[in-house]
């Protein structure tokens, strides 16, 4: 069973994870409002990996015998600017995120809290993913810079995510 300060830590991960859902989501409200469809699509796919991360999390503390608590989720913004900007932003939040998961690995381990630590080695994984993704886009759009065919021909990429859900942690163990 985890300690009731690990379950309150991954309590506020499971919010932060949410509103990171939420920001995606507003991003890609933002982009269908102004025309940048393969963005819109970028960040939909995003938001759906955010609820992932959610469910993760909150099969953990289910499956640990604690509660699962949900907060408010704070408003996301609702302007975000330039293509570029937007996944500034999104490189931003990620360092943000990663910090948080360390600080998650870093509680687990200062409690023997062997579980856990494993737990959150998917999202070590992920994250540096996450942010690898983020400074691919961000160099290219530097690259084209408003150059309307560049810009043209990444929403023309960026339309072609597709969401993949992530292996059961049975799968991944396997
Ligand atoms: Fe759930 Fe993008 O970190």
């Amino acid at each position: 069973m985890l300690s009731e300060k690990m379950a309150t830590a991954l309590n506020e991960q499971i919010n932060k994870e949410l509103y990171s859902a939420y920001l995606y989501l507003s991003m890609s409200a933002y982009s269908t409002y102004i025309g940048s469809k393969g963005f819109a699509n970028w960040f939909m796919v995003q938001y759906q990996e955010e609820l992932t991360h959610v469910m993760k999390i909150y099969d953990y503390v289910n499956d640990q015998g604690r509660q699962v608590k949900l907060k408010a989720i704070t408003q996301p913004p609702t302007e975000f600017g330039s293509g570029l900007e937007m996944f500034e932003k999104t490189l931003a939040h990620e360092k943000f995120v990663t910090k948080c998961i360390n600080d998650l690995v870093n509680l687990a381990i200062n409690e023997k809290d062997h579980a856990t630590n494993i737990f959150l080695q998917w999202f070590i994984t992920e994250q540096i993913e996450e942010e690898a993704n983020d400074n691919e886009i961000i160099s290219k759009l530097k690259l084209v810079g408003k150059e309307g065919n560049g810009l043209f021909m990444i929403d023309r990429e960026l339309a072609t995510r597709i969401f993949v859900p992530p292996a059961t942690s049975n799968e991944t163990q396997a």
